[in-house]
């Protein structure tokens, strides 16, 4: 008999429902919250209430797109943890009501986990062990996978995430949330002509609160000297900014791998959908003979088919939740 699981993500602006059929995406429908542009961030009261709104339409849109019926679905794997208390709990309280009326069992999913399992979405999938820089907006890690279920972080960030550097640049330079896709495109028409300097970090951490402070102050000098600087100037520092952000990514990457001996290199997490770390990636992996694994765009930022894949592993090992689950705001890998 087939196992059909039905993913469910709600762990901050993006309210995503997905169905995968034993380990085959059937569909992956994602509602993006656009409300949160004009305030510059993710409001979570906000979130919480759009996630209220959008979750039953996208989850009824993913069943039809998977040409399913709702009853073949053999359990709801959801994201319980890390993310916005406010969102997890729309997401939480849908899959075990729905999982109650269809006499079906519930899986929990951890947020991280998913994304690095977002690999096994579809081929070409990472041999183990392999290393995962896994960077989105909350998150900066490198993880040691030894399995699917079985996942180490060996180095993560003392402050900011990679993606909140790339939207608190944002912010300074008057770009709308989320800015990293912006600062992407943007930065396709620039030279990385100002240097930011890379923090000395030791081990396998990171650190990017220095970089935010030094952009800071690099642009009130710029501005004082030159008021029209950001606007004559906004391509050539959008690559400033994210080549240093690469640069800081791939010595930490190629340092865990030497460390390591780990040649089976991959990356997931919004951030991962940046151009330039992608390209960086590929060719840093020719360089040093690693074998990367750079997932489709839709499978980078936050989606449930990579929560859907984490729960069919599970499902295998029978690592089943009961309706007392509740959502939690911090989860370690
Ligand atoms: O994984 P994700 O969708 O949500 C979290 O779990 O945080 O990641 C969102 C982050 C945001 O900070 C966004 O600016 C960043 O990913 N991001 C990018 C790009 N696309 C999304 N950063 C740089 N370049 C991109 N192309
Ligand atoms: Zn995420």
């Amino acid at each position: 008999m087939s196992i059909t699981i039905l993913g469910i993500e709600s762990s901050c602006d993006d309210t995503s429902a997905a169905l995968l059929r034993d380990g085959e995406v059937l569909s992956n429908c994602v509602a993006n919250q656009e409300a949160h542009r004009i305030y510059g961030g993710v409001v979570p009261e906000v979130a919480s209430r759009a996630h209220q709104i959008n979750i039953i339409p996208v989850v009824d849109l993913a069943i039809k797109k998977a040409g399913i019926d709702k009853r073949e679905i053999s359990a709801i794997a959801f994201t319980r943890g890390p993310g916005l208390i406010g969102s997890l709990i729309v997401g939480v309280s849908f899959a075990k009501s729905y999982a109650l009326s269809l006499g079906i069992p519930l899986i929990e999913v951890n947020h991280m986990q998913a994304h690095v399992l977002a690999h096994f979405a579809e081929a070409p999938r990472p041999g183990f062990p392999f290393l995962c820089l896994t960077v989105s907006g909350g998150h900066t890690q490198i993880v040691l996978v030894r399995s699917h279920l079985d996942m180490e972080v060996i180095g993560q960030t003392l402050d900011d995430a990679a993606g909140e550097a790339f939207d608190k640049t944002g912010k300074l330079l008057g770009l709308d949330y989320p800015a990293g896709p912006i600062i992407d495109q943007l930065a396709r028409n620039g030279k990385a002509v100002f240097d930011f300097p890379e923090p000395q970090i030791p081990g396998l951490d990171f650190s990017f609160s220095g970089l935010k402070t030094s952009i800071l102050y690099f642009l009130q000098k710029s501005r004082k000297e030159n008021p029209a600087f950001i606007e004559e100037n906004r391509a050539d520092i959008c690559a400033s900014v994210q080549s240093r952000i690469v640069s800081i990514l791939i010595n930490k990457i190629s340092q865990a791998a030497e460390e390591t001996g780990i040649r089976e290199i991959a990356i997931a997490g919004g951030v991962s959908a940046n151009s330039e770390l992608r390209a960086t990636l590929e060719k840093t992996g020719k360089e040093k003979g690693w074998n990367t694994y750079i997932p489709k765009f839709e499978y980078c930022t936050d989606n449930a088919a990579m929560i859907a894949v984490t729960g069919y592993y599970k499902y295998l090992k029978g690592e089943f939740v009961g309706q007392e689950v509740e959502p939690v705001a911090r989860w370690k890998v």
